[in-house]
C-alpha cells in the first residue's frame, strides 16, 4: 500500500436527496457545498422518529481530512464544539451531535433551507439588486441577538464564558427561506481559524476581521461587533467594505479602518442607522458597542419604526432565489424519505397485467419488507407471461418495475407471505 492511501480516508460518497449513502447512523443526502475547511452534506438520522412525525432534516460538516491530521486540531474541535452544543437560541444554528465517525470529525446541526449572505451579496451585485433597508436591519438585528446570546452564555458552574465567535462573516449568516437569520460556526470557529491560518487557507476572512484581530492584538466579544457593522454596512450598500488589490493592501484598510457612513451609497439609509452602523465600526474598541444587547437594541428601535414584517424578507428570499428554492423544496421532500438503493422496493407502473397467484414450498424473502400499495391491476394474467417462474410457485399483487421489465409480487402462501422482487423476467 502506498503511504498516500495510508494517509488519506477513502472519500466520502455524498449521497443525493433520492440516494441516502450511510455515514455511521445518518444517512448523507447530497453535498450542500464545499467550504474552506469543510464539506457541508445534507442528511437525516437513520432511526426514523419513534412517534411516526417526519424526519427532521440535518446539515452535517465533516472536517478536511488535512485538519483532523492534526493531533491539536481536532483536540481543540471537540472541546470547543461543547461550546457549539450549548448555544441554544432561535438566531444560532442548533447544533445536535459533534462526532468522529471512522476517523471523520464532523458536527452535526439543524437543517437550514435558505442562502447564506455571501450569496445573497453576490446575486444583488449581479442582478443590481439593493437588500431594502428594512431586510437588512432585520437581518442585523438576528445577527445581534445571536451574539449577545452566545457573547452571555455561562457555564455549568454559572460563570459566563466570555465566548467571542471570530468568524461572525456573510458565509456564517444564513437566512433561511422563511425569513429566518440563523448565525453558523459558533463555537468551532476559534479551532478552524487558527488551524487554517496555520495551513493557509485563512484567504477571505481579513475582509471581515477586526482591526484589532488582523493585529493579532487580543480580542473580546468587540471583534465580533464590528464583524457584524462589516456585515450591515455591506448589506445597505451591496458593496465590500473592506478590499484590497493585494492582501497586504487588505489588511491595511481593515487596520485603519476607515469607513464612510452607509448613507454616502444609499440615500434611504437613516441618519440613525448610520450611527448605529458607524459605532459598531469604530476603530478604537472603546467607542464601539460595550455590548450586543446595546447595539441589538438600537437596530430593534430602527426595524420597529419601519413595521416590518418577516414575511417581506421570506417573500424577497422566494423570489430572488426562485428556482434554488423550488429545488429545496424538492429535494428536502426527496430526502425526509428516500432509502438507500439496496433497499429500495421496486416503483410500479401499470405496464403490465398483474398475475395472480399461489406459491408452495417457497420460501419469503427472510426479513423483507411488506410491499407498498400495488399499482392497480389491470386485470389477472396467467404466470405464463413470467418466464422462469417455478412451477410450484405463484405470485400475486404484482407490478413491473418501471423501466427494467423486472416483475415483484408478494406470495401468497400464508405461513410465508412475504415479498419478491425482481426475481423474473417478463416474457417478450
Ligand atoms: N446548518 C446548515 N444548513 C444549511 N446550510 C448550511 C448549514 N451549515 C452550513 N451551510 C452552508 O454550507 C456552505 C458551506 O459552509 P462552510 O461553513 O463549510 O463554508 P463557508 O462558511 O463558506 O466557509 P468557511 O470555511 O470559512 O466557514 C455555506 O453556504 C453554508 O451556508
Ligand atoms: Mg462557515
Amino acid at each position: 500500500m502506498s503511504n498516500s492511501s495510508l494517509r488519506k480516508p477513502p472519500k466520502l460518497q455524498p449521497g443525493s436527496p433520492k440516494d441516502p449513502v450511510r455515514f455511521g447512523h445518518y444517512y448523507l443526502l447530497g453535498l450542500i457545498a464545499r467550504g474552506g475547511m469543510a464539506e457541508v452534506y445534507r442528511a437525516r438520522l437513520v432511526q426514523s422518529p419513534a412517534d411516526g412525525s417526519e424526519p427532521r432534516l440535518l446539515a452535517i460538516k465533516v472536517m478536511r481530512p488535512e485538519l483532523a491530521k492534526e493531533a491539536r486540531f481536532v483536540d481543540m474541535f471537540h472541546r470547543e464544539g461543547q461550546l457549539a452544543l450549548m448555544l441554544k437560541d432561535n438566531a444560532i444554528v442548533e447544533t445536535v451531535e459533534l462526532g468522529n465517525i471512522d476517523g471523520r470529525h464532523f458536527i452535526a446541526m439543524e437543517y437550514i433551507g435558505g442562502r447564506d449572505l455571501t450569496q445573497i451579496l453576490r446575486r444583488c451585485q449581479k442582478s443590481s439588486l439593493r437588500i431594502p433597508v428594512p431586510h437588512a436591519v432585520h437581518v442585523g438585528v438576528g445577527i445581534a441577538k445571536g451574539l449577545d446570546f452566545a457573547h452571555n452564555l455561562v457555564g455549568p458552574d454559572g460563570r459566563r464564558l466570555s465566548l467571542v465567535n471570530r468568524d461572525v462573516s456573510p458565509s456564517n449568516v444564513r437566512i433561511a427561506y422563511s425569513g429566518d437569520v440563523k448565525l453558523l460556526d459558533f463555537g468551532i470557529a476559534q479551532a478552524l481559524m487558527k488551524f487554517t491560518s496555520e495551513i493557509g487557507i485563512l484567504k477571505g476572512k481579513f475582509s471581515y476581521m477586526s482591526p484589532e484581530q488582523i493585529r493579532g492584538m487580543p480580542v473580546d466579544q468587540r471583534t465580533d461587533i464590528f464583524s457584524a457593522g462589516i456585515i450591515i454596512h455591506e448589506m445597505l450598500t451591496t458593496e465590500k467594505l473592506f478590499r484590497g488589490d493585494t492582501e497586504f493592501a487588505l489588511m491595511e484598510r481593515v487596520r485603519k479602518a476607515d469607513v464612510d457612513p452607509p448613507s454616502k451609497y444609499n440615500r434611504r439609509v437613516s441618519p440613525e442607522l448610520d450611527r448605529i452602523v458607524m459605532k459598531a465600526l469604530a476603530r478604537d474598541v472603546a467607542e464601539r458597542y460595550a455590548n450586543s444587547a446595546e447595539m441589538h437594541a438600537d437596530l430593534k428601535a430602527v426595524l420597529d419604526g419601519y413595521r416590518f414584517d418577516v414575511r417581506e424578507l421570506r417573500d424577497f428570499m422566494r423570489k430572488e432565489f426562485r428556482r434554488e428554492y423550488t429545488k429545496d423544496l424538492q429535494d428536502s421532500e426527496s430526502a425526509r424519505v428516500s432509502v438507500p438503493a439496496g433497499e429500495r422496493l421496486p416503483t410500479f407502473d401499470n405496464t403490465i397485467e398483474a398475475v395472480t397467484a399461489v406459491t408452495k414450498n417457497t420460501a419469503p424473502i427472510p426479513g423483507a419488507p411488506l410491499p407498498p400499495p400495488v399499482a392497480p391491476s389491470l386485470g389477472e394474467g396467467t404466470d405464463s407471461q413470467i418466464a422462469g417462474l417455478p412451477d410450484d410457485m405463484q405470485i400475486e399483487n404484482s407490478g413491473s418495475d418501471a423501466g427494467t421489465n423486472n416483475i415483484a409480487g408478494q406470495v401468497l402462501d400464508e405461513e410465508k407471505s412475504g415479498f419478491w422482487s425482481r426475481m423474473f423476467k417478463k416474457r417478450k
